[in-house]
């Protein structure tokens, strides 16, 4: 996405398409438009065809140029979401008439405070002006993806819009990055083609990158990974990314992702409807794709590593049973119940090897588990954190950019329904109740560190559209990882 600032001048700006924040209540002077574009606005205006509800959003034309009205809700209340929100909606509306540049008129929008209005915007306009084509090869059945947002800006809001922009774009590129990982397909992207993407985005970055394969593995004692790939024909990696900053560093945060490229439950088999649905089941190492591939640029204060446990699930003549008992890397035993609870078994080993960077703290994002899609929807991902300050941290992070987590317990009662009659633990309850807690209990027994658990199993992929988002990898957990890394102290 290129991003730029430009003055908004006095005469109607040249340009395609043009974003312009409408509140309830709005009168033409507050939107403080160009003397050439006023008359179709005031006409829609008075016809009450425009009325600043939020996520309406009113095409009109003036002047070579499209208007996108966007509604942001009484003028009040108008927050970052409420902002990011319409903007994303205008972009949708903007990528089905084939808009590939879009302006935003800025004075109508530093009321509600220049910077956050820039970053908001930028953000919303971002997502809903995602496309991924990757697959089509008729040129005209592909949809329009955004290449570029020009704010135009007054005097007096020029240098604060350019000072919001800076940073902005290694971000929005990170998310587009992580759809773009998400979306490839199953036979696309393995644990080999993952591993070398992560080689070429970290090689001109500066990214120290590592990759363990097969004998690797099983010189660390990888049970989970190399359980889990058994019954495939493609091999595991785990993935390691590292930024080390320079000079002084304020201590070592690690980022783990759950990298099954395809899931098909093994034996214990997923039912047909759906499966293909399972190639996204790498959505959590996407997110620490694209955060690392942003903070390789941003250049935060505190050493960042980012590990994926990559990994495909399928039931070969080699595949882990039901029964079957592996070690994972931080020596606990682990009696297979159900071996499309695979998840837990791969980040096992990745967060036992976390230790070795002494973290401060320890992020994961994993598509883990239905249940939490039970508990929460496709809206908001689960949370459980044992350490207080690294919740309070993420919470926050995940409230600037929008990115909704709820806390859920991590509590011992848990912990106990995961022991094992004959090893130390096992990889399912054997009960559907608190399927999302259960799984997060047992990955604790392999953190040793501040530790903090993110379910995205509801949010990572949608199966639908929504407004302002399209359907497939939604990118989630990028933003948040990379402000928690940008204010860490
Ligand atoms: N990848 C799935 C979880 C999932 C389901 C993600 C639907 C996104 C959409 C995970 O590996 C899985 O199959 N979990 C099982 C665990 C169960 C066997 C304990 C589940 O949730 O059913
Ligand atoms: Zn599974
Ligand atoms: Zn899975």
């Amino acid at each position: 996405m290129r991003l730029a600032v430009r003055s908004a001048g006095t005469a109607a700006p040249r340009v395609p398409a043009l974003f312009v924040g409408i509140a309830e209540g709005d009168t033409l002077e507050t939107l403080k438009l160009p003397a050439a574009l006023r008359r179709p606005v005031r006409a829609a205006l008075a016809a009450r065809d425009i009325n600043g509800r939020r996520n309406k959003v009113a095409v009109l034309y003036a002047e070579g140029t499209r208007l996108f009205l966007a509604g942001l809700g009484p003028r009040k209340g108008v927050i970052p979401d409420a902002l990011r929100e319409a903007a994303a909606v205008a972009a949708r509306q903007a990528q089905g008439l084939k808009v590939k540049d879009m302006a935003v008129w800025l004075p109508s929008l530093s009321r509600f405070g220049a910077s956050a209005a820039v970053t908001a915007v930028a953000d919303g306009l971002n997502q809903g002006g995602y496309a991924y084509n990757a697959w089509r090869t008729r040129a005209d059945e592909r949809t329009t993806r955004l290449e570029s947002i020009a704010f135009l800006a007054a005097r007096p809001e020029l240098a604060e819009a350019k000072a919001a922009l800076a940073g902005l774009q290694p971000l929005l590129d990170g998310m587009n990055a992580a759809r773009d990982l998400a979306n490839r397909p199953g036979n696309d992207l393995v644990p080999r083609s993952f591993a070398e993407a992560a080689q070429a985005m970290a090689r001109p970055l500066g990214l120290r990158c590592r990759i363990h394969g097969p004998r690797d593995l099983e010189r660390l004692g990888a049970g989970g990974l190399l359980g889990v790939s058994r019954g495939s024909a493609e091999e595991p990696r785990l993935i390691e990314l590292e930024y080390t900053p320079r000079g002084r560093t304020r201590g070592t945060l690690v980022f783990v992702g759950k990298g099954i490229t395809f899931d098909s439950g093994g034996i214990s088999l997923k039912p047909a409807d759906n499966m293909e649905r399972m190639k996204f089941d790498m959505c959590g190492a996407a997110a620490v794709f694209g955060a690392m591939q942003a903070l390789a640029q941003l250049k935060p204060a505190v050493r960042v590593v980012g590990l994926v446990a990559a990994a495909e699930n399928l039931p070969g003549g080699r595949a882990l049973k039901p029964g079957d008992i592996i070690t994972a890397m931080n020596g606990t035993t682990i009696e297979i119940i159900n071996t499309d609870a695979e998840g837990r078994l791969v980040l096992a080993d990745a967060l036992s090897y976390a230790a070795r960077f002494k973290p401060d703290a320890v992020v994961d994002l994993a598509t883990l588990t239905g249940a939490c899609i039970i508990a929460l929807g496709a809206v908001t991902a689960g949370l459980f954190a044992g350490d207080e300050k690294l919740h309070d941290r993420l919470a926050e992070s995940a409230r600037r950019w929008g990115e909704k987590m709820w806390r859920l317990p991590l509590s011992p009662e848990y912990e106990e329904m995961m022991k094992s009659d004959v090893s130390d633990l096992k990889n399912t309850a054997g009960t559907r109740e608190g399927g999302a807690c259960t799984a997060a209990a047992f990955l604790r027994r392999f953190t040793s560190y501040p530790w903090a658990h993110l379910d995205i199993a509801g949010v990572g992929h949608l199966d639908r559209d929504r407004a302002g988002l399209a359907r497939g990898g939604t990118g989630y957990g990028v933003k948040t990882l990379v402000d928690m890394a940008m204010r860490w102290e």
